[in-house]
Formats: structure tokens, C-alpha cells, sequence
């Protein structure tokens, strides 16, 4: 099939289009040219790449006339984060698309309520970016389920992956705390260090793309989680990496007041929105209807993403 990502080059892109290549599909990945994907593949020489800012073309009125051009018979929409975005681009493909995949977020469930979270579960989003995501799901559910527009909405956990910085143990992007660990050093964390993160290998969120699309009918009119099979306590989180340097996790608790002062604004302020929801999310659904298996553990993930910011000399340990 031509297969249009929107946003193909990033964390994500770096392995769903090698994989759709792979797979046979014609990719045409769209996206600003500002990056490359983050590991090179061979199968980069056989995707056409079309340079579109997405804002611009949107403001100009024509961005879906522009991906409706490119006559896809499937659309896999990375970079969508406001509900005139995702109209704009439904509007544009109604009728024109045999699937159209939308990557959401597990910020659409607000805070865990019960563990593990299904997709089925009532949304609570809290924070404007999982509220925005929440709004662009229903819309488009509703498109799916009212007009039979063929959306599946993809929702990643925390995407990890070597090339960049993964949510550490203490909530947020500090690479320092992996240091810390390493070198045996103490690390505080709020509260009882027992809210958790959950993560996933990039290359599994691709995964869970390919296989949507391999099993249309299961999956046309439905969200999956693309997470890794467990969420990790922050506590429990911390002792791994510290135990991968043959090192004892110090650990000091603080409530959560008291931590936030030891910390930057930013670090504080992406630690609060990590615990605040502390996602835990079932992979059941996405396991049952769509064969979905993912090759990483969170800590497995994680451990690969850290040895290269060791190796790129971005944690000294
Ligand atoms: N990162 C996470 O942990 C996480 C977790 C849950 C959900 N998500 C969701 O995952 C999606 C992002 O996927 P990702 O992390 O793989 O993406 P990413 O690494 O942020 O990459 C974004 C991609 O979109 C392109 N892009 C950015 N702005 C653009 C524009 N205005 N016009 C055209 N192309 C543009 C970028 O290339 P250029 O810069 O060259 O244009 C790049 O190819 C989002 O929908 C996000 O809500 C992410």
C-alpha cells in the first residue's frame, strides 16, 4: 500500500518506516526536513520524503489537500495535538483512505484509577496536551463509529529509544540522575518513590502501527495502548539502574513539597506531570485483537537508550 507518515523522522518514524519498507508498503514520510531519523536504515533510500510544515499548511487552509495529493491509501498521522488539526485532515481524507492511524497519548486517561488501565476505562485528562488528546480521540472515534471514517488511535507510553534522554527514576529528564545511580551516589525521590512510569521502545510503538494495519478489521474504530508489558515504580526503577553499575541504590524519600525544592522548575514540573497521573496501562487489547508482542521490558528499553548516552558522553558515570 502508499503509506503517508506524517512526522516519520522522529522517535517513532526512526523505526515504523524502515519497518513499512520492510513490510513491501511505498512510504512517503512527510515532515519539515529540520531532522534526520535517529539511526540511519537502508530502507531510508527507498521512501520519498516531501517537505511540508504542517502549521503553515494548515494556516494556509491546504495542509490536507496537500497529504490528499500524495494519494495515500493509508495515513499515519505522528504530529496532531489540537481537535481543528484533526478536522482539517479528516475533511480533507473522508472517503479517500482505506485506514487512517492517529497517535494519541496515555495522558488521555488522567490519573490511574484502576490498575491496569484498559482503553476502555472513562477518560479524566488533566494538563492541556492529554485534555487536547482526549478531545481528538473522541472526535475521531466518533467519526469512525458515526461515518465509518477508518481511524485506529495509537496511545504510546513514555517512547524510549538510543538517541535521546528517557523519563528517569525520579519522573523526569535529567540524565544526571542515571549518573547518580551509576556512581553510587544518593538520589531523592518524592514521596515514597512508589508512583510509577511506563515506558516503551520506540520500535515496539512502530509495532503496534504495522500490526493495526495488517489487522484492519480488528482495529478500524478503536484505541490500543502501545506501552511495554509492566509499568515501573520510581523506587523499584532506581534500584535496577543502580544494580546495572553493581551499585546500591541511596535512596532518600521526601514528600513531595520538599523534594520539588531540591529540584529545577523543569525538572519539578515534568516529575509532578509523570507522578501525577502515574500511568499503569494493559497491553491486553492490543495483545489479543492485534498480535501485538512487545521486545522490551521497560527496563530493557531503558538500559539500551542509557548505554548510548554513555557512549555519546551524556552521563558520566
Ligand atoms: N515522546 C513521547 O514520549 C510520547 C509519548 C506519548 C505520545 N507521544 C505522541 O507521539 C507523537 C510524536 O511522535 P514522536 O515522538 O515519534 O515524534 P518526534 O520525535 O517529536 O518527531 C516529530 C516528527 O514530526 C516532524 N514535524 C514536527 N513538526 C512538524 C511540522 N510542523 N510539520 C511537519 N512535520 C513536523 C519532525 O520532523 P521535522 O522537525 O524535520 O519537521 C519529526 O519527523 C505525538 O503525537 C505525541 O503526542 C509521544
Amino acid at each position: 500500500m502508499r503509506v503517508v507518515v506524517i512526522g516519520g523522522t522522529g522517535h517513532v518514524g526512526t523505526y515504523l518506516v524502515p519497518r513499512l519498507v520492510e513490510a513491501g508498503h511505498e512510504v512517503i514520510c512527510i515532515s519539515r526536513g529540520r531532522r534526520e531519523p535517529y539511526q540511519p536504515h537502508g530502507a531510508w533510500s527507498r521512501a520519498q520524503r516531501v517537505v511540508v510544515d504542517r502549521v503553515e499548511a494548515e494556516a494556509a487552509g491546504e495542509f490536507g489537500r496537500r497529504v490528499a495529493e500524495l494519494v495515500p491509501d493509508v495515513v499515519i498521522d505522528m504530529v496532531c495535538f489540537t481537535l481543528d488539526s484533526a478536522r482539517h485532515l479528516v475533511e480533507a481524507l473522508r472517503g479517500k483512505v482505506r485506514h487512517f492511524l492517529h497517535t494519541g497519548t496515555i495522558w488521555v486517561h488522567g490519573p490511574t484509577a484502576e490498575a491496569q488501565t484498559t482503553e476502555q476505562q472513562p477518560r479524566r485528562p488533566f494538563g492541556e496536551y492529554g485534555i487536547r488528546k482526549a478531545a481528538i480521540e473522541d472526535y475521531l472515534l466518533g467519526q469512525a463509529r458515526r461515518s465509518g471514517f477508518p481511524v485506529t488511535i495509537v496511545h504510546p507510553g513514555h517512547i524510549v529509544g538510543p538517541g535521546w534522554a528517557p523519563v528517569n527514576p525520579a519522573g523526569n529528564f535529567n540524565v544526571e540522575v542515571f549518573a547518580k545511580l551509576a556512581r553510587g551516589e544518593e538520589v531523592a525521590l518524592p514521596n515514597l518513590g512508589l508512583e510509577t512510569v511506563h515506558h516503551v521502545h520506540a520500535d515496539d510503538v512502530a509495532q503496534v502501527f504495522v500490526k493495526a494495519m495488517a489487522n484492519w478489521s480488528s482495529s478500524v474504530g478503536e484505541s490500543f495502548h502501545a506501552v511495554s508489558p509492566a509499568a515501573l515504580t520510581l523506587r523499584g526503577y532506581a534500584e535496577s539502574v543502580a544494580g546495572w553499575f553493581g551499585k546500591e541504590a541511596k535512596l532518600r524519600f521526601l514528600p513531595w513539597e520538599e523534594w520539588k525544592a531540591t529540584a529545577s522548575r523543569e525538572d519539578a514540573d515534568a516529575t509532578w506531570d509523570h507522578i501525577a497521573h502515574s500511568p499503569n496501562c494493559s497491553i491486553e487489547k492490543a495483545r489479543r485483537l492485534l498480535g501485538y508482542q512487545p521486545r522490551y521490558r521497560s527496563l530493557e528499553a531503558v538500559r539500551e537508550a542509557l548505554s548510548w548516552l554513555i557512549e555519546a558522553g551524556r552521563v558520566s558515570i
